[in-house]
């Protein structure tokens, strides 16, 4: 009976002392964001899914899960903490969005079934096992793909960070490992080792993807538009979109600091050039751009894997215009 109390006293003291982080100073937003405002988002994501393809669909169906876990069992959402995460949390956050996705995918969507989710979902595991029990290369490198095109990004980066372990010139692991840097929000990191990557392996269409965000965030234009020229140049699958984004980048060349401009050099990476979301999530329709204030902190300061943007006061009240537009 003692040792069942005393077990049951250590257990509680274990998830306080596990859960506290999860409790951390308020943040500034006045108010969350209301159930209208959560339906009409899903309503235009159900219909922009539907035309979405790869990656961008992805994202898409887990902000959409996201979403219907929210209106579920609706509620004003819990403070957060508000301090930057280690990559492999951040990375964590992700794989949990992928899991989601299989786990709740959507069946009211065509082409996608419980079943095939499921089926994935083994075979991401069996390889996953198969990769560790062996330790061989190919093995981790299949692993790390699937994973990978999955969306189980904590996966591919162990996955792939193993890899260089035992060979350390992989370029294809020295490729993805920059790739998801650069979503995790490390820039610096990312742009070393894609740099290396592309140029040990010029014909990677996704590198040049990648790198030439990265140049374009960093507000190096010239660098982005030869970058996604390259991608174009060895046949990347997203020409459209990518010729978009050069089309962008070369009439900002030609300048000013209007609201979209600033936009597009600085937020459209993640968020997308029409704010639909990206690797950072949806801003149009998103009720936080109610309260200007919380997103001028959120630019300046930096959020979770966001990046701290630093801008002129004269290109921050330009964009928050812009923002209020959208
Ligand atoms: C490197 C990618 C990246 C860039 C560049 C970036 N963001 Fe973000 N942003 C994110 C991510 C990821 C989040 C989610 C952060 C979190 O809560 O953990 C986010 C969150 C936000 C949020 C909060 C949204 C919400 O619903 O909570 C706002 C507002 C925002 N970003 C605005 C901007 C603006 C404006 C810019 C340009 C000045 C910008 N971001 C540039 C990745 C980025």
């Amino acid at each position: 009976m003692t040792a069942t109390l005393l077990f049951l006293l250590f257990l509680a003291l274990g998830l306080f002392l596990a859960l506290r982080p999860l409790f951390g100073p308020k943040e500034p937003f006045p108010e969350p964001p209301r159930r209208e405002d959560l339906l009409k988002e899903l309503e235009v994501l159900k219909e922009e899914a539907k035309a979405l393809e790869g990656e961008e669909r992805r994202l898409a169906l887990a902000r959409m899960v996201e979403l219907e876990r929210a209106l579920e069992g609706y509620r004003p959402p819990a403070p957060r903490p508000f301090r930057p995460l280690p990559l492999f949390l951040a990375l964590g956050a992700v794989l949990l969005l992928g899991v989601g996705l299989w786990r709740y995918t959507l069946p009211r969507l065509p082409g996608e079934t419980v079943t095939t989710q499921r089926l994935e979902a083994q075979k991401l595991r069996a390889l996953a096992e198969r990769a560790k029990g062996t330790g061989a290369v190919e093995d981790l490198l299949a692993w790390g793909r699937e994973a990978y095109a999955l969306g189980v990004y904590e996966q591919a980066a162990e996955a792939y960070l193993k890899v260089l372990e035992k060979d350390p010139r992989n370029v294809e692991a020295i490729r993805r490992v920059g790739i998801l840097l650069f979503m995790a929000g490390r820039p610096e990191e990312a742009k070393a080792f894609l740099e290396i990557a592309q140029h040990a392996d010029p014909k990677a269409a996704e590198g040049w993807l990648f790198l030439g965000n990265l140049y374009f965030q960093e507000g190096d234009r010239e660098r982005a538009i030869a970058a996604w020229e390259k991608y174009l140049e060895v046949g990347g699958e997203a020409r459209e979109r990518v010729q978009g984004l050069i089309q962008m980048a070369k009439a900002q060349e030609a300048g000013g600091t209007d609201g979209r401009t600033v936009y597009l050099a600085r937020c459209a990476a993640c968020h997308g050039p029409e704010a639909e979301g990206g690797v950072g999530p949806r801003l149009k329709g998103n009720p936080i751009l109610r309260a200007p204030e919380a997103v001028r902190e959120i630019v300046l300061r930096g959020r979770g894997t966001m990046p701290a943007v630093p801008l002129s006061e004269e290109e921050l009240k330009a964009l928050l215009d812009y923002l209020k537009t959208l």
